[in-house]
């Protein structure tokens, strides 16, 4: 490849459990993380669910994206989708990167993408009914070279996840230098913690492990202190959970109708989170690989 940067990190956003804040803090640390290190993110939604993409992207905006055929199931296979059971063979190389993906924002001074997102696609939920590993390796290949191309583009790769063990948590995994694991303060997502460990010892294809970082998501003023001690006691778990957990925040919860970054809208208390996600960005420099 003529591109002789250094590939950027890859970090799945991942948890075998639901609910646990995989897309609010992928939408909105990430956007902060732009900002407060001066680096450049792609958003790749892949949860079948979409959530990340109806987050940032208005309905109109989505339905011109689908049409276009720019969301990631064009990553997965080439369009005409062949049915709904069958995945073709021959698939060719992915799309180019800057075909499929939107900016959302761009930086003032060079008009390159600052933040982009690659939005969902319903059609994702084929591959968590078909787990036939060997008519979907030409798939895996397909989106692991499309993230290695992204990888040349931008500062940092970012993969929401959907929480099930399927085919495509593997994909996430095999693209992955490093999971980001965010869990509540209770003691079913440290269970899911678990069995994530378990999931990504089973599979063999995987040689290098990407490298775990645990985010406590959630906390209250009154919250269990117990399950957080208990966590970073923990002889594996302590050191690899961020010291700043993300508080629960009115200014994160997902609201019927409204897109867009949570940073970025002028309201009360704003200056809180912000700071709240400064310190959790500069907790994730190291663990990254860039300069503390
Ligand atoms: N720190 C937080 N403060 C407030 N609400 C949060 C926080 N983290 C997550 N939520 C809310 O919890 C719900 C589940 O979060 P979500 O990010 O969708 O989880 P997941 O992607 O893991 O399923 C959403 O309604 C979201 O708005
Ligand atoms: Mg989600």
């Amino acid at each position: 490849m003529a591109n002789q940067l250094p590939a950027a990190p890859v970090i799945s956003i991942l948890n075998m459990k639901g609910g646990v804040g995989k897309t609010t803090i992928s939408a909105h640390l990430f956007r902060h993380l732009v900002d407060r290190l001066n680096k450049s993110v792609l958003l790749i939604d892949f949860d079948p669910q979409f959530n990340l993409t109806q987050t940032l992207m208005s309905r109109a905006a989505f339905e011109k994206t689908k049409i276009a055929n720019k969301t990631i199931f064009s990553v997965m296979e080439p369009a005409p989708e062949p049915s709904l059971f069958k995945i073709t063979s021959g698939l060719g190389p992915p799309p180019s990167v800057e075909s499929v993906v939107e900016p959302l924002r761009v930086w003032s001074h060079t008009k390159k993408p600052a933040i982009s997102l690659l939005a969902g696609d319903f059609r994702m939920t084929k591959y968590t009914m078909v787990d036939d590993q060997k008519a979907l390796q030409p798939v895996r290949n397909r989106f692991l070279e499309f993230v290695n191309n992204a990888r040349q583009q931008y500062d940092l790769v970012c993969i929401d996840c959907n929480p099930s063990s399927s085919f495509m948590t593997v994909c996430a995994l095999l693209a992955s230098t490093h999971l980001l694991v965010p869990v509540r303060p209770d003691r079913y997502s440290i269970l899911g913690l678990e069995l994530l460990n378990e999931f990504i010892d089973h599979v063999p294809i995987l040689t290098n492990k990407p490298k775990q970082i645990v985010l406590i998501n959630g906390t209250a003023a009154k919250h269990d202190m117990n399950v957080e001690n208990t966590l970073r006691a923990d002889p594996k778990l302590g050191p690899i959970t961020l010291p700043t957990t993300l508080k629960f925040s009115g200014l994160l919860s997902a609201k019927e109708g409204q897109t867009g970054f949570a940073t970025e809208r002028k309201v009360a208390h704003m200056n809180a989170l912000k700071q709240r996600f400064s310190r959790i960005v500069d907790d994730l420099k190291a663990p990254l690989g860039w300069q503390p």
